[in-house]
């Protein structure tokens, strides 16, 4: 029982999971009110709160997204994918289950296991823009990062935790202090909740007497290690209407501690993910069954901010009517939203890309990702893409600095954004995304712009990242399967 007076720590859940889901959702407060959470880009967070500026030049804070963004897409691109549903069995499990968490109960020095470095943890099932998220009763505020690749959502906590043994996290003023809210429940290790279905969140066999935490214990590649509990939480929204809400019986993972760039500014994640334990599916289930969010381009000034939504839009600048349909293709590639793409133009002039490239039931497809920055390209698309880009551009000197993995960056004095081809996504239900060029010829540094496409091995996923979706809303509507979107200023 030692594990009950000790801080759990846990970093990072990755995300193997999936399963066909499938959930029929009910309008719950459909046609009233919504909720609106300011979205916050991770450089945002990190400004100098002294000057208020950005203590990071333009051409550091790209190649950290990069970097995380290469990690996020290797991290992707390994996960097994659904064929028809089905559940995956966790196939890290049975090593989970002598290490870890009880060993550190038995082990009083084995809470250093928690403070392995987690670079590859850190970055991995993370995303760039965070939310404010009010949690607990009385609620707590902690800032989470909102991820569509994660399932779990989790905050750095404090649980049964008494003086000293908390020592490292008490010091951490925004930790979620779970022994002050009267609303955190442990999920017992004896549910098939536990037992079952959290086991592909990886939850531990090991149930010493029934009432016990649920526990899981995710190991990375690098021999890091992430452990903590879980529980149902509530969470308090402020309706778009003034009113408040309380959604009761989230799923939340409970962590004492946790390493890497990421989590300098966050204090978890919010999984915004397509599983039955997320908080976007049980969120939208209250909320007329889908959410949406609008991105500025994170290089904006600060009186415009990006928001997302549960529920009703009323008070934003979008009429469904502006809106474009295409279906959303849900639990095939788990936890990510995938749309049935069937070709780029340029120009007007529709791209030689073989089908199998966009094929989600193959081995291509691709995913609309808000926790990637950068769109990566099979490589069957991503030449096609690049050739004919590139003639618009050959007046330019090549840059020389290294912007990998991005390849094509170019001295933009001179540039003018109406040189360059429009670039459309056409989806085979006939709806056309057409970004605008800010979203695909991309500010690297000062003076310099890249062609925002990464070369992605074939086969495999290709991505829509976070710059290829700003000014555009896009609304994740779960309960009709389908994704709407339509340009915007997120300006309301
Ligand atoms: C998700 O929920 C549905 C219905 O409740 C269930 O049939 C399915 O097995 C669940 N999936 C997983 C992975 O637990
Ligand atoms: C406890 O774990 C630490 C670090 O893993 C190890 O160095 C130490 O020898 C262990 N102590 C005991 C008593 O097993
Ligand atoms: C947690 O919430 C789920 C519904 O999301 C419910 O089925 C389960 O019984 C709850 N468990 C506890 C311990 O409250
Ligand atoms: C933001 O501020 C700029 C000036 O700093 C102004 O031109 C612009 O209209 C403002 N945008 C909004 C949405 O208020
Ligand atoms: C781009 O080229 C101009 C001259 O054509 C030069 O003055 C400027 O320093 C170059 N910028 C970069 C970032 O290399
Ligand atoms: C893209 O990567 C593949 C290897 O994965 C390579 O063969 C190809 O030449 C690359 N394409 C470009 C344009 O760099």
């Amino acid at each position: 029982m030692c594990w009950q007076k000790r801080d759990f720590f846990l970093s990072i859940i990755l995300l193997f999971v999936a399963g066909n889901t499938g959930a029929k959702l009910a309008g719950g407060h459909e046609g009233s009110s919504g909720t609106k959470l300011e979205l916050i880009h991770r450089h945002d967070l990190l400004r100098n709160p002294r000057n208020g500026v950005h203590p990071v030049p333009t051409f550091q804070r790209m190649k950290q997204m990069f970097h995380h963004d290469t990690i996020r897409y290797r991290a992707l691109s390994s996960r097994p994918r659904m064929k028809h549903g089905g559940r995956i069995s966790s196939a890290r499990r049975q090593v989970q289950e002598n290490t870890g968490y009880y060993q550190a109960c038995t082990n009083g020095s084995g809470i250093r296991a928690g403070e392995m470095p987690m670079y590859s943890g850190a970055d991995d099932g993370t995303g760039q823009y965070f939310v404010h998220l009010k949690v607990g009763t009385p609620p707590q505020k902690v800032t989470l990062i909102a991820d569509t690749g994660s399932e779990l959502t989790w905050t750095k906590c404090n649980y049964m935790c008494e003086g000293a043994q908390c020592g490292r996290n008490l010091r951490d003023r925004r930790v979620f202090r779970a022994d002050d809210s009267s609303t955190f429940k442990t999920v017992p290790c004896s549910s098939s909740m536990c037992k079952i279905e959290l086991a592909n969140l990886f939850s531990l066999a090991q149930c010493p007497s029934p009432m016990d935490p649920c526990a899981y214990d995710y190991r990375y590649l690098d021999g890091s290690s992430t452990v903590g509990v879980f529980a149902n939480e509530t969470v308090t929204f402020s309706l778009t209407n003034g009113k408040k809400t309380r959604l009761e019986n989230v799923l939340v993972g409970c962590s004492g501690s946790s390493r890497g760039q990421s989590f300098q500014a966050a204090d978890g994640i919010i999984g915004l993910g397509y599983s039955n334990h997320s908080f976007a599916v049980k969120a939208a289930k209250e909320f007329g069954g889908k959410f949406s969010y609008c991105l500025v381009d994170h290089l904006s000034p600060k009186n415009v901010s990006s928001y997302l939504i549960f529920g009703s839009y009323h008070e934003t600048d979008i009429s469904p009517t502006e809106l474009q349909y295409t279906e959303l293709v849900l639990g095939v590639i788990s936890p990510f939203y995938a749309v049935n793409m069937k070709g780029i133009s340029i120009g007007g002039i529709l791209l030689g890309i073989p089908n199998e490239v966009w094929n989600v039931n193959g081995v291509g497809g691709v995913i609309v990702d808000s926790g990637s920055s950068l769109t990566f390209l099979t490589q069957p698309a991503y030449q096609p893409v690049v050739d004919a880009l590139k003639p618009s551009l050959s007046s330019f000197r090549t840059s020389n600095q290294d912007f990998a993995p991005l390849e094509y960056c170019f001295n933009s004095t001179g540039f003018d954004e109406s040189l360059v081809p429009r670039l459309v996504f056409h989806f085979t239900d006939g709806a056309r995304f057409e970004p605008p060029v800010k979203s695909y010829v991309i500010d690297a540094a000062t003076g310099v712009k890249c062609l925002g496409f990464v070369n992605a091995t074939w086969p495999g996923t290709s991505v829509l990242g976070n710059i290829m979706q700003q000014n555009h809303f896009w609304e994740f509507d779960i309960a009709k399967a389908r994704l709407g979107f339509a340009s915007s200023s997120c300006s309301s």
